[in-house]
């Protein structure tokens, strides 16, 4: 029986070695992490990440060809081929901070195997990393191997949050990079016949390991691009009187183009686009591109610029100030259907806000108070360093309330602003929010998900992004 072992029981790790072990029962598959607590979830009824389907997958394969684990290094030491699926997050501190990839974990990762091992293995990144980290692995593992002999593959992951398992079950492609001699085509092979159990032949792509690398980051930063893009657009339209949602339709109608990413919003957010986008930009520039580096910047920047123009939409259109008004906010996740706030476009959205002093009440369907006080009183990029996680400010605690009902948030309140496309929050009962809100109310829909004439016969004033202003908002001063 092969033995496989994933290193890291994340967002990635614990749903993509789900679908492993169900699709392969003849595979043994071990998830282990060094977070107790994150074990002892994926080993109780209440996973530890909130994604359609995947309950159901852990279920049916959990005890029997599935296992998780905090015995890191029984389980590396038994496998054949060993996935290292840790967070590579951006770094904080020293050379690179700000941009380049963390990759801490992953070299600690990289020392317990060559430790541990006593025989040949294939070690998989399936985390992202920078293009020729492989190379880096390679030094580790070799210089500390005993005679044992390790072949690295690549195989970025590209599944996203919310459609996981879908994406899991039915990729669009599966990437494999691995070195270009006899015992690299071998290790491809191997991984292959994994795939291969569910995959369809033609959909398993193989390269170098460099193009595997590369080509994570590549489509992480076209997806992120296409979104500034219309949300670039989207400040157009409304200076205008140009509708977003018509132009992006028209132009994704295109067939070289494609209608898929092209909803104008708040701002892209998740752990990935950003992280990944920084590091391509210093990868840029350490490989002397500047001009490169400088249009992928860009990206990022046009990400940053328009959650602040919903921010200074919100102030200048409530009088110039939102100072102890109560703004509820609809959506905290940085997209619907999971539970994840990593990099949500919610926090710096709500940051402004508080920095304009408003009162916040906030509600998300997945997301506790308990990580939203976490998420309002971070430093940026400390996020995805758990060890550095801080304590929650007294001023954030004061300002800002979690409930579990749209309607408790949005009572007394001045203003709302939906931030994540939550399909529930298409169906609310809007007169009745309406009626126990002050007045004038507001409604600054950043997803575009509620219908604005409707909203506006019922009295509201409404904000859509990208869609032709309200009379009230043209009139009012703006600085968005
Ligand atoms: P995550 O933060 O949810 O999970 C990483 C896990 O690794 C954590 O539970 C952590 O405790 C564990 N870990 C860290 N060092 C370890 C060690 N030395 N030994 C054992 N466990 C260790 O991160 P996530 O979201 O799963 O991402 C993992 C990688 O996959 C990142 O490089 C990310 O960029 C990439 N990725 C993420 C996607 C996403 O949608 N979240 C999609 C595609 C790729």
């Amino acid at each position: 029986m092969v033995k496989i072992c994933c290193i890291g029981a994340g967002y990635v790790g614990g749903p993509t070695m789900a679908v492993i072990a169900v699709k392969c029962p003849s595979i043994e598959v071990a998830v282990v992490d060094i977070s107790k607590s994150r074990i002892a979830a994926w080993n109780s009824d209440q996973l530890p990440i909130y994604e359609p389907g995947l309950d159901g997958v852990v279920k049916q394969c959990r005890g029997k060809n599935l296992f998780f684990s905090t015995d890191v290094e029984k389980h590396v030491f038994e496998a054949d081929i060993v996935f290292v699926s840790v967070n590579t997050p951006t770094k904080t501190q020293g050379l690179g901070a700000g941009k380049a990839a963390d990759l801490t974990y992953w070299e600690s990762a990289a020392r317990m195997i060559a430790d541990v091992s006593k025989s040949d293995k294939i070690v998989v990144e399936k985390s992202t990393v920078p293009v020729k980290t492989a190379e880096a692995i390679e030094k580790i593992l070799t210089h500390n191997s005993k005679g044992i002999k390790f072949q690295i593959l690549s195989n970025p992951e590209f599944l996203a949050e919310g459609t996981a398992i879908q994406d899991l079950f039915k990729p669009d492609r599966v990437l494999i990079g691995g070195r270009e001699t006899p015992e690299g085509q071998k290790a491809i092979q191997a991984l292959k016949n994994v795939y291969s159990q569910w995959v369809p032949e033609e959909r398993i792509l193989t390269t170098n390991l460099w193009s595997a690398e590369l080509s994570k980051l590549a489509a992480n930063a076209f997806l992120a691009q296409r979104i500034s893009s219309v949300n670039a657009m989207s400040a157009l339209c409304e200076a205008t009187g140009a509708n977003v949602q018509q132009v992006s339709y028209s132009v994704g109608t295109d067939s070289r183009i494609g209608p898929k990413f092209l909803n104008a919003s708040v701002g892209f957010g998740g752990s990935c686009f950003q992280k990944d986008i920084l590091n391509l930009v210093y990868i840029c520039e350490c490989n002397g591109l500047p001009e490169v580096a400088e249009y992928w910047k860009q990206v990022i920047k046009i990400n940053d610029y328009q959650k602040s123009r919903f921010v200074n939409r919100v102030v200048s259109s409530m009088f110039n100030t939102v100072s102890n008004k109560k703004i509820a906010i609809l959506g905290f996740a940085f997209k619907k259907d999971t539970g994840d706030t990593r990099e949500t476009p919610a926090i710096d959205v709500c940051q402004g806000l508080l920095g304009d002093k408003a009162n916040l009440s906030i509600y998300d369907p997945q997301v506790t108070e308990d990580q939203i006080q976490r998420d309002l009183s971070m430093n940026k990029f400390d996020w995805d360093h758990p060890i550095h996680l801080q304590p929650t400010s007294p001023t954030t605690v004061k300002k800002v309330s979690a409930v579990w009902d749209a309607y408790e948030a949005t009572k007394d309140a001045h203003g709302l602003c939906i931030l994540t496309e939550w399909d529930e929050f298409k169906t609310l009962d809007y007169q009745r929010i309406f009626d126990n809100m002050q007045k004038p109310a507001f409604v600054f829909d950043g997803r575009n998900v509620v219908d604005a004439d409707k909203l506006r016969e019922i009295g509201f004033i409404v904000y859509s992004i990208g869609k032709p202003l309200d009379p009230w908002l043209k009139d009012m001063p703006s600085m968005a």
